[in-house]
């Protein structure tokens, strides 16, 4: 399946373990360049935003957009933003309307679509984005597919933690100024404070020890932040509990009705049973979605227990098939309806 074999090409770039394509590197414009050129041999015309932002168009109702990105997180898998690109490319060439669009820098807070809405004009008259569920929802449904009904809002920052370094073997454990305890601490309240929300999760993914020797006791201690609800109100008390001043904010943003539809249509008269979920992830999807853009999602199961960020990222080749077809189609129906 050529989806398949793109995205084993795609998969190699930026050497292993994983896929390792971050926003911004050579890994990331080397995946651009490789896209640009399936873009020209489906015959597209092929441009490239201000913000490096990659498009291919078809001669017909190029405002109706398809796509997602082709950054990655650390060590990421085969299938997170690069299918929703590979596919959308598909799904443009068989409908032969609309534009596939990759956008940059996803993985680090939708950089490339939050600088195409930023810039107001040339926005998608809709825009459709397929993504792995990235989440074990349709693998215990036993359902190929997802509809997408919201993704979730999330807020980042770093907390940083002084206390005074010393000899770890002179210092005497009573009076210790140990900044690492009070940060780990710290980890355990912000995992409580999430557990304490419905639906709520939080995540500290990075750690820095200063000065950072086995021998000293840590003077300093930076950690992220990854807080993230389904809602505003819960996610203004997530951030209160855990005490963070976000660096970033995105808030949750509601799929569109006519996508959402036109995804749910495309999938019962293919006899698939229809799924509707909330994305815990963010995507650029919401982006667009919050700017004002019809948009909608459509998820393709995630196998391995729903696992992403990670090379066990696993959807099968039945599954993506029909992604593809269900995309296509709604893109087609999409460029037949809406207005431009
Ligand atoms: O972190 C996320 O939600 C997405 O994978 N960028
Ligand atoms: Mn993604
Ligand atoms: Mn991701």
């Amino acid at each position: 399946m050529r989806v398949f074999q793109r995205l084993e090409q795609l998969y190699a770039i930026g050497g292993g373990p994983g896929a390792n394509r971050p926003h911004p590197s050579p890994a990331e414009d080397e995946a651009h360049e490789l896209v640009a050129g399936w873009m020209r041999e489906a015959g597209l015309e092929v441009e490239v935003d201000p913000h490096g932002n990659l498009l291919g168009r078809a001669a017909e109702r190029h405002d109706v957009w398809v796509g997602s990105h082709l950054d990655t997180v650390p060590q990421g898998g085969r299938f997170d933003g690069a299918l929703g690109v590979v596919a959308g490319l598909e799904a443009v060439r068989d409908a032969g309307c609309g534009s596939v669009v990759a956008f940059r820098g996803e993985e680090v807070g939708c950089v490339g679509s939050r600088a195409l809405v930023g810039r107001g004009e040339a926005l998608p008259s809709a825009f459709l984005e397929l993504h792995v569920e990235q989440g074990p929802v349709l693998e215990q449904t036993g359902a190929p597919l997802g509809v997408v009904t919201g993704i979730v809002g999330y807020a980042r920052g770093e907390l940083v933690f002084h206390g005074q370094a010393g000899h770890a073997g002179t210092t005497p454990m009573a009076g210790r100024e140990d900044a690492l305890v009070a940060a780990a601490a710290a980890v355990l309240r912000i995992r409580d404070a999430a557990a304490a929300i419905e639906s709520a999760v939080a995540t500290v993914g990075e750690l820095t020890v200063e000065p950072g020797a086995g021998n000293v006791i840590p003077g300093r201690v930076r950690l992220s932040v990854d807080a993230r609800a389904p809602d505003s109100t819960r996610l203004h008390e997530l951030v209160g509990a855990i005490g963070l001043e976000p660096g970033h904010w995105t808030e949750p943003a509601a799929m569109s009705e006519e996508p959402r539809r036109t995804l749910r249509d495309e999938i019962e008269r293919r006899g698939v049973p229809v799924v509707e979920l909330p994305s815990g992830a963010g995507h650029d999807a919401g982006i667009l979605a919050a700017a004002g853009v019809p948009s909608g999602m459509l998820f393709v199961r995630s196998l391995n227990g729903g696992v992403s960020h990670s090379p066990d990222e696993l959807s099968s080749e039945e599954d993506v098939a029909l992604a593809v077809e269900v995309l296509t189609a709604s893109l087609r129906r999409l460029a037949s309806t809406t207005s431009s």
